[in-house]
């Protein structure tokens, strides 16, 4: 996205929109029509087209009202921006300096605005020939905010490359495919990528991943891409990612209604992958690892039923009492293998139980940790960014229900008890090795959303992937 200095004013061949505050200052480009603006009611969101002939280097403007500086938020700014973009439906080029107040610092109003205008903007390109084409979206900004606008448009451009991840369909973003951005994300930012397919897994032991993939005719992936920014002795967190890259629910097949959508089950993946990316493109200080496991889980000659058991990667043994609970079956090889790989801090994000959406709705994540500390610094940057977390409880009754099997170490699934959050947090759990702090985020409603927002395109949201780039910001 093209950032333009004040003096390129000439060259921009878009409209400019120029938010404006009530009774706020008016930028020089708008001095001539300070007497008409002043009669404008400026209430938020308002919007002016400005059609009188120009005598400054400035085409056609449209003013947006921001109403009274000192209601504005961060988010209310953003929302407003992305609403009044998603609402012209038109190439434009947006004045970001206006945005600042006493209240809030350039910092917080220039990035909530440039960042608004690329997440706003953001339309999944149809597949096919009746492509839309894509509106041309730009900045204008001084030299000292212009940092903080690329900034801005880099964390949105890893939001944005996560809801393209994710709205991609699972015909086509299978499970090597998402290993192939990994791969082509480590070989541009330099990463180390290492990919392990079902003849490697077989060998290490991977049972859990394995046992969901048998009805899939496609190879599962479990993905390793690392980035070191601080000192190779630092400890190294893992981002660990749920990719399913469809969920049929296996023998428990799902019913229609609760199929549809499915080809989001890879949203944690998705969003862990593109965290990481942000990260490095910040070149950040810091040593963080996304660890994904990757399948489909669908039905066939071969696939897992009711009644088996696996043996996962970290020699434990799984009854399986509901195909349809995969996740945690792919999650608890992805995490062992996160520990193998020496991650101390583990955060996991998968689009893991319904229940989650049931009990918190679609704005929420939950929330599951062994480390009340952990939890609370990741909180501090989510309240920042305002991706709503709520804590959910995980304790030793959990466990007690998770680890009752006639067969084997454990059940993948407790029948009948309720709780179905909390009892696949616990199973995860069961995973975590003495020492390690980990964090559980249960995305399942706030993965997407199939209605979108006034500044939201609908499907997938990208969740969280701007908080961890807070989060590991440094
Ligand atoms: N991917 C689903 C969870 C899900 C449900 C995500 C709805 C988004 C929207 C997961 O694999 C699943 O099927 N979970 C089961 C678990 C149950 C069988 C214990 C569920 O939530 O019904
Ligand atoms: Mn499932
Ligand atoms: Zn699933």
């Amino acid at each position: 996205m093209n950032i333009y200095k004040p003096t390129e004013l000439s060259s921009i061949n878009t409209s400019l929109l120029i938010p404006l505050y009530q009774k706020g200052p008016i930028p020089c480009e708008l001095a001539d029509y300070a007497d008409f603006i002043n009669t404008l009611d400026l209430d938020t969101g308002k919007l002016y087209h400005l059609a009188a002939p120009l005598k400054t280097p400035l085409k056609n403007a449209i003013i947006l009202g921001l109403g009274k500086p000192e209601k504005m938020t961060g988010k209310k700014l953003g929302e407003t921006i992305g609403t009044a973009l998603r609402a012209l439906d038109q190439s434009l080029c947006i004045y970001t300096d206006s945005v600042v107040h006493d209240g809030l610092p350039a910092k917080e109003a220039v990035w909530e605005t440039a960042f608004a205008s690329s997440f706003s903007s953001y339309e999944f390109e149809k597949i096919g020939s009746s492509k839309k084409k894509a509106l041309e979206i730009s900045l204008l900004s001084s030299d000292a905010v212009r940092p903080i606008c690329e900034d801005a448009l880099l964390t949105a451009s890893c939001v944005n490359h996560a809801r393209d991840l994710g709205n991609t369909p699972g015909n086509l973003m299978t499970p090597e495919e998402l290993a192939k951005e990994a791969e082509n994300l480590g070989k541009e930012l330099n990463l180390t990528c290492e990919i392990l397919t079902n003849k490697k897994l077989e060998e290490i032991g991977a049972g859990a991943i394995l046992g969901v993939n048998k009805g899939s005719s496609h190879e599962a992936c479990l993905i390793t891409l690392s980035y070191q920014g601080a000192d190779a002795g630092a400890p190294f967190t893992a981002l660990v990612g749920k990719g399913l890259t469809f969920d049929a629910g296996g023998y428990n097949l799902k019913p229609a209604s609760s199929m549809d959508g499915m080809k989001f089950d890879m949203c944690g993946a998705a969003n862990v992958l593109c965290a990481l990316e942000l990260i490095a493109r910040r070149k950040s200080e810091v040593n963080v690892m996304a660890v994904i496991g990757a399948t489909e889980n669908k039905i066939g000659p071969d696939a897992y039923t009711c009644n088996d058991v696996l043996t996962s990667l970290s020699g434990r043994t799984i009854e399986i009492t509901n195909t349809d609970a995969e996740g945690r079956l792919v999650l608890s090889d992805a995490l062992t293998w996160a520990q193998k790989k020496g991650a101390c801090r583990i955060i996991d994000m998968a689009t893991l139980t319904g229940a989650c959406v049931a009990a918190l709705g679609k704005n929420y994540t939950g929330a599951f940790t062994n480390s009340p500390e952990f939890l609370k610094e990741l909180e501090s940057f989510s309240q920042k960014t305002e991706e709503k977390l709520w804590q959910l409880p995980l304790d030793e009754d959990f466990h007690k229900m998770v680890m009752e099997s006639d067969v084997a170490d454990m059940t993948n699934c407790v029948i009948g008890k309720g709780a179905g959050s909390s009892l696949a947090a616990a199973f995860l759990e069961e995973f975590i090795e003495e020492g390690v702090e980990w964090i559980h985020l249960d995305i399942a409603g706030s993965s997407d959303f199939s209605e979108g927002r006034p500044w939201m395109a609908k499907g997938a949201s990208g969740v969280l992937v701007r908080t961890l780039g807070e989060m590991y910001r440094e």
